[in-house]
């Protein structure tokens, strides 16, 4: 297992001028009897994507609810910009600059795009009495913020709920990077697109890295994960298995961690001494590699 190294100058002096947007140190999340995460570390910095990966149950979802605030962790530390912080709440966290999109987007399907882009922010204008919302710079602001991330949606007044879903992951990813989020969390925004979708989704990933916004992206494919991960966290029943920075690991093994390599090749062994069943093995092996490249609906 490799940790990532904190910043360490060649002099061994340690450069803190910029703290990591979020720091996890061995954090655990205990539900009761449950342990459904323990000894997590986890760094989120500016323009950087972390990805975290793992199977159902691997203890993902917990993760990001810690981070916003949703629940708190039971052990370890958790920093925000070097403090160390226990959210109490998803608004704390949002105040802190940490937005998250969830994969069943929190959209209202029938309103329009640039009134879900601005909802519980909406702009108005006037005073007192005479205050109402304005209308006309919530639309223009919606266009404008949609086509600098380069989504070109001919009309914000059409309902959200007629894009796509890939489409609506974007205009959920252009609504934090315009509230000033700092850390923007993506709760598997790829699980239930298509290939050509999840491929728009992970080039606004990279949109949003290049503005500078530290990127949590969790997903279960490694294919997703590797060409626009910076660092890979691998979960498992609520274990880190692997940290990675991208230069320390091809997409190769991230693949093989992630489909249990380990543990399909104890078997292989076990079935060979039962009298070679290696090539049936090798199909399994094969097909569970397949079905990880495939986005799970
Ligand atoms: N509120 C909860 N109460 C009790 N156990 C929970 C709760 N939330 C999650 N768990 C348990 O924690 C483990 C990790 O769950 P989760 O974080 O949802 O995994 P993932 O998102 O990777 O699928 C699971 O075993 C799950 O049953
Ligand atoms: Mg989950």
């Amino acid at each position: 297992m490799t940790t990532v190294s904190t910043q360490n100058t060649p002099t061994g002096a340690t450069t803190d001028t910029a703290a990591p947007l979020v720091e996890l140190a061995d954090v655990g999340k205990r539900y009761g009897n449950i342990i459904a995460l323990r000894e997590v570390t986890m760094t989120v910095d500016a323009g950087k994507v972390t990805c975290v990966l793992g199977d159902n149950g691997a203890g993902k979802s917990t993760l990001i609810k810690i981070i916003a605030g949703l629940h708190q962790h039971t052990d370890g530390t958790l920093r925000v910009g070097g403090e160390e912080t226990t959210f109490t709440s998803p608004r704390q966290a949002l105040d802190a600059g940490i937005a998250t999109v969830y994969q069943d987007l929190a959209v209202v399907p029938l309103m329009p795009v640039w009134r879900n882009f601005f909802l519980g922010s909406e702009l108005t204008t006037g005073f007192g009495p005479f205050k109402r919302l304005d209308v006309a710079r919530m639309k223009e602001t919606t266009k404008a913020e949609l086509a600098d991330m380069g989504i070109d949606l001919r009309d914000v007044d059409q309902p959200i709920g007629t894009l796509s879903g890939g489409e609506r992951q974007c205009v959920a990813i252009a609504r934090a990077v315009h509230f000033g989020a700092k850390v923007l969390i993506l709760d598997e925004p790829t699980a239930a697109l298509g290939v050509k979708q999840s491929g728009v989704v992970l080039r606004y990933i990279l949109q949003a890295k290049e503005r500078g916004l530290g990127v949590v992206f969790i997903t279960h494919n490694p294919h997703h994960a590797y060409p626009v991960g910076d660092r890979f966290l691998l979960l498992k029943r609520g274990r880190s298995i692997g940290y990675y920075e991208k230069k320390d690991i091809l997409l190769g093994d991230l693949t093989a961690q992630m489909a249990g390599g380990a543990e399909l090749e104890e078997l292989t062994h076990e079935l060979e001494q039962l009298g070679g069943h290696t090539s049936q093995m090798q199909q399994v092996q094969a097909g569970m590699a397949e079905s990880q490249a495939r986005p799970r609906a």
